[in-house]
């Protein structure tokens, strides 16, 4: 569970996450593909060529910073990311570099405005929207196994 002053916080970046979100998550792709190649291959790459997955997930951001006080209205969104994500096998583990690079790239792009009190809100926040995927997740590839299996 999040604290409150975690939500506020994480709320009150919305406005700029709106404006520079796609940049935000141009230079994240830049920063896990040059430090993370390999998972390179689970992306369509003329998805990010032509700055659709970028966007997607600059609006995915956008809805989780200024939701995150109502987080059932965003279960329309999680469960379609979910299914995107087992289709493309997406792992547990590359949570955390995905992390990394998001919240490098907030600092890259909007520097002095990403406070300490901002990346502290940020990471807890992350932390717990990879857990709510990370668990939708198990339940569809559990749900999918279980299906060969019958
Ligand atoms: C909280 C973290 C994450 C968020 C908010 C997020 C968000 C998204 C969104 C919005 C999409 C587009 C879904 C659609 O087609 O409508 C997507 C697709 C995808 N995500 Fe994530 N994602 C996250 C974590 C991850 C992680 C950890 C990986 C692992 C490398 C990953 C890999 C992918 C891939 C491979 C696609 C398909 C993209 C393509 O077709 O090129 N995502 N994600």
């Amino acid at each position: 569970m999040l604290n409150q002053k975690t939500i506020e916080v994480v709320k009150s970046t919305a406005p700029i996450l709106k404006k520079y979100g796609p940049q935000i998550t141009k230079r994240m792709y830049e920063i896990m593909f040059y430090n993370h190649p390999e998972v390179k291959e689970k992306f369509d790459m003329s998805a990010q060529a032509d700055g659709s997955q970028p966007a997607r997930l600059a609006s995915a951001i956008y809805s989780y910073a200024s939701k995150i006080d109502d987080l059932p209205a965003l279960k329309p969104m999680v469960e379609r990311i979910a299914y995107r994500h087992v289709q493309t096998d997406v792992l547990p583990e590359e949570y955390s570099i995905v992390g990394s690079s998001l919240l490098q790239a907030m600092k890259d792009v909007l520097a002095e405005v990403v406070t300490d009190e901002v990346m502290v809100a940020w990471t807890e926040a992350y932390q717990a929207l990879s857990d709510i995927f990370i668990a939708r997740e198990y339940d569809i590839y559990e749900e999918q196994m279980s299906v060969l299996v019958r």
